[in-house]
């Protein structure tokens, strides 16, 4: 990994561990952190510390962990090209959240679209710590020196947030940070509810008919997308107004590869029940071989600990030397 750090680029991205892994997370980051494990040097994590901005029940929060962990290693990380591990486990994480809390402004977090809605939702828990994630994920992703962060469309805002604070401290002290780019992909960087289209699908949404999990089985994907809700033209195109069309068109695209016009091609003429069932069947064949794995991950809870535990420490050298550095150029004494 270090060798290699010269030549690839750094690639650092994240999870909350917060329940079930949706399909929206699958194709707005996932699958692009699967493709990204050749070509560049990858560094992904469980960030179970975002994770109790909302309250967790101790012994669910536990499992959820291990179950996200398992069902990444399914989807195609692979702990020998990439590193994954859990957030808490690399101390560093909390170090340079404190350090560039001390550098964000209450005015830039006060603007976070993702703290409105979560205050909103936890009214009764609106904590210091929900205020102040997006530092603690600017932490993530400048430890590494990453040059590239694979998200989906909602986290462009906290991304650019990261790219303001890393250029402050920049300028005050020199080079201490890569300055990141987002890489949000063309289609799937917003599955939305297939419920409810103009929502984002969220796997805190109470109607489980409106997410698709990695979990869910193959009869359980087809039901979500027949019932998922469409219009009444009948004509499968991408057109202003047509949501949940255009949403099924999205999702089908990532899946398959096949462009817009060649969807809509092939499905002309044809109603909207084809279209659905053409989606789900899709969906249904990425997803299966990501549960057949899963199977026999969640089985072997020695071998994950063996890959986040040996994962961790290289990122805990790793992110050192960038905490080490910011702290010198502030003024700590060493
Ligand atoms: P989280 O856990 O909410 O989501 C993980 C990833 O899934 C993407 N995503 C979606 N993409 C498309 N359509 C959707 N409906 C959808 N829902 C979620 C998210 O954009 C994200 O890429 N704060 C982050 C976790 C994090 C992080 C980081 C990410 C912590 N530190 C450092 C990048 C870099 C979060 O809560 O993602």
């Amino acid at each position: 990994m270090e060798q290699q750090t010269e030549k690839k680029k750094i690639v650092f991205s994240a999870i909350q561990p917060s329940g079930t892994i949706t399909l929206g997370n699958y194709l707005g980051a996932i699958k692009n952190w699967v493709s990204m494990q050749d070509e560049f040097n990858c560094i992904y994590a469980l960030a179970d510390l975002h994770t109790i901005t909302v309250r967790q029940e101790p012994a669910k929060f536990r499992k959820n962990v291990t179950d996200a962990y398992a069902s990444i290693l399914a989807c195609g990380i692979d702990p020998e090209k990439s590193l994954f591990f859990i957030q808490s486990h690399v101390t560093t994480h909390a170090q340079l959240a404190w350090l560039l809390n001390c550098y964000t402004q209450f005015g830039e977090l006060s603007r976070m679209t993702q703290f409105k809605d979560k205050s909103a939702k936890h009214a009764d828990n609106v904590n210091a710590g929900l205020f102040t994630y997006p530092a603690l994920m600017a932490a993530d992703i400048l430890l590494y020196q990453a040059d590239m962060v694979p998200v989906g469309a909602d986290q462009k805002q906290h991304l650019e947030l990261t790219r303001n604070v890393a250029e402050r401290f920049n300028g005050l002290y020199g080079n201490v940070f890569k300055v990141p780019e987002p890489f949000i992909p063309k289609n799937g960087a917003r599955v939305m509810s297939l419920q409810d289209p103009t929502r984002k699908m969220s796997k805190s949404d109470e109607n489980v008919n409106s997410f698709v999990t990695l979990m869910d089985s193959p009869e359980v994907i087809m039901k979500k997308f027949k019932r998922a809700v469409t219009d009444s033209e009948a004509v499968v195109r991408y057109a202003e107004g047509k949501d949940g069309i255009n949403n099924l068109m999205g999702i089908y695209s990532a899946v398959t590869g096949l462009s817009f016009e060649q969807i809509e091609k092939d499905f002309e003429g044809r109603g909207y029940g084809d279209f659905k069932t053409a989606v789900g069947e899709a969906v249904v064949e990425e997803l299966r071989p990501v549960r057949e794995r899963y199977e026999k991950y969640i089985a072997d809870k020695s071998y994950m600990q063996e890959c986040y535990k040996k994962s961790a420490e290289i990122a805990q050298k790793f992110s050192q030397r960038t905490l080490d550095k910011a702290m010198k150029k502030i003024g700590f004494v060493f």
